[in-house]
């Protein structure tokens, strides 16, 4: 298994908190957003994990996490989107990383209280994608289930209601998602949507859709990004990480404090 942190675009709408620093950066408590989705990954035993940036933050990236985590066996790779082209294109632009594996993709601006790690342990083949209740479904793409609680659609921010169910940023596709991804046409907002994917597996009928009740946030405003520092602080998800991750930070910041006081940076 394969990981991917789709962490690039603009962020137009936190400008200017990201008109320097790239939004998946931003502190969230104590540390940067990056690190949660990043946790959902290594928690499930991945070790190889590919990060897509946008071009203006590579730099960025590669000055936190290029070696931060050599030490533990677990392999970071960067990747350039020099266009937002849409969720898919990340399957794309991961083909060669991704090989002949399967992979989990995380959108790196959402966080999640629940540990996944037994679905992506104990994936097999084709999709698997997670569900949550939320209030606002038109903002994200949304599952209608019947009520045997088998899906009957999946639509990417439908008009007209149609559920309450939001699929969340956290896909566990098989290695025909690559070529799938290559076949999705851009959608009438231009981009080629994550979306499209769901549906290529529902037809094929291996589309597996869990639901859960966790907290699952999306920092992508000025307000979801605060209820997000808030929650995270309440709920203590800030304490939930692997050690490893812990272990990896406080080093990181060791160094830090050495390089601060003698003057070199
Ligand atoms: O958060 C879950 C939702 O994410 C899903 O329910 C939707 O089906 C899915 O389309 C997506 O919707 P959003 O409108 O929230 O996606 P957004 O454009 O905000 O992009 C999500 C993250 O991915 C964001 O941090 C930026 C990054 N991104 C986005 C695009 C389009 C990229 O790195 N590259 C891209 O090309």
């Amino acid at each position: 298994m394969k990981g991917i942190i789709l962490a690039g675009g603009t962020a137009t709408r936190l400008f200017p908190l990201t008109a320097t620093p790239s939004k998946q950066l931003l502190p969230i408590y104590d540390r940067q957003m990056i690190f949660y989705p990043l946790n959902t990954l290594i928690k499930a035993g991945i070790k190889d994990i590919l990060i897509i940036v946008a071009p203006d933050h590579s730099g960025q990236f590669l000055n936190l996490l290029g070696s931060i985590f050599e030490k533990y066996g677990i392999r970071l790779a960067f990747k350039v989107q020099k266009i937002p082209k849409g969720l898919a294109d990340a399957f794309i632009l991961g083909e060669d990383f991704i090989d002949q594996d399967s992979v989990t993709m995380i959108l790196g601006d959402n966080i999640f209280e629940d540990d996944f790690s037994e679905q992506i342990k104990n994936f097999k083949s084709g999709g698997h994608v997670f569900a949550r209740k939320v209030p606002d479904p038109e903002r994200s793409g949304v599952v209608q289930f019947d009520n045997q609680n088998r899906v009957i659609k999946i639509e990417e921010k439908p008009k007209k209601w149609i559920s309450d169910y939001a699929i969340t940023g956290l896909y566990i596709y098989d290695n025909k998602v690559v070529e799938a991804a290559k076949n999705v046409k851009p959608s009438e907002r231009g981009e080629i949507e994550i979306t499209s994917l769901h549906n290529y597996y529902l037809k094929l009928g291996e589309l597996e859709v869990s639901t859960f009740e966790g907290v699952w946030l999306d920092a992508g405003t000025f307000d979801s990004l605060l209820e997000a520092n808030k929650i995270v602080k309440e709920k203590e998800i800030y304490k939930n990480f692997d050690p490893k991750i812990d272990e990896a930070i406080k080093k990181f910041n060791e160094e830090l404090k050495v390089i601060t006081k003698k003057g070199l940076l």
